[in-house]
């Protein structure tokens, strides 16, 4: 998929459903949040939200003083919806309408979260822009959440593959510079009542 359409099929789902209504809607953030305590970080620190649709992790995160937050998404329809709800609030919030394997960031992060978007990249050299996007855009000693669709997870969203991961493949992918702090299983419910299975895992940046 080259960018243009990356682009113009993002827009597309988002212009086909109401943020409730896809499948990986989740009416509350709670295994990111519990990654963001285990990180035990300063309201104050960086948080960057990867692909973050129209997540309610940049809510639970203002609620909970958080003042340093970035939204990044390819499609500013899903910005919208979000800049939409927060109101005033929004104005706090540095908001990025990019791809992230095309981005090149300007300053570090001290949190990194991605949930449902690095196994939409199905080209290993995606993955490896992903990859050092990331490893540039992570201070050092700083952490990455990554949730994916786990091994037994799905093969298919939104209309595309995926390449489902676990820590192992993750830690393949991001090298040595990143080490396994955490890992977890989730399974999210979609609002249809279809169960899948995600893999959670929280690395830091050496
Ligand atoms: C399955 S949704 C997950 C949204 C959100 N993270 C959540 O958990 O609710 C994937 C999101 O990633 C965005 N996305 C997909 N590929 C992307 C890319 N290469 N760069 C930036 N955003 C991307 C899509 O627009 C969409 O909002």
């Amino acid at each position: 998929m080259d960018d243009d359409s990356l682009e113009i099929h993002w827009q597309r789902v988002w212009s086909k459903k109401d943020p409730d209504q896809v499948t990986w809607y989740q009416p509350d953030p709670a295994v990111s949040l519990e990654l963001v305590e285990r990180a035990d970080l300063e309201p104050t620190a960086g948080v960057i939200d990867v692909g973050a649709g129209a997540s309610l992790f940049v809510d639970r995160l203002l609620s909970s003083g958080f003042t340093d937050l970035t939204v990044l998404d390819v499609s500013s329809r899903a910005i919208g919806f979000v800049k939409e709800r927060l109101g005033p609030a929004a104005e706090s919030v540095t908001w990025l309408c990019e791809d992230i394997t095309a981005w090149i960031p300007d300053r570090t992060f001290r949190f990194w979260h991605d949930r449902a978007v690095f196994h939409f990249l199905t080209d290993p050299v995606d993955r490896a822009l992903y990859a050092a996007v990331l490893y540039e855009a992570l201070e050092p000693g700083g952490f990455a959440a990554i949730g994916t669709f786990a091994p037994e997870g799905p093969d298919r969203c939104s209309g595309l593959s995926v390449v489902r991961h676990d820590a192992a493949s993750l830690q393949a992918e991001f090298g040595p510079a990143f080490e396994l702090v955490h890992e977890q299983r989730e399974t999210h419910v979609s609002p249809g009542g279809i169960r899948q299975e995600f893999a959670w895992s929280l690395f830091r940046r050496t």
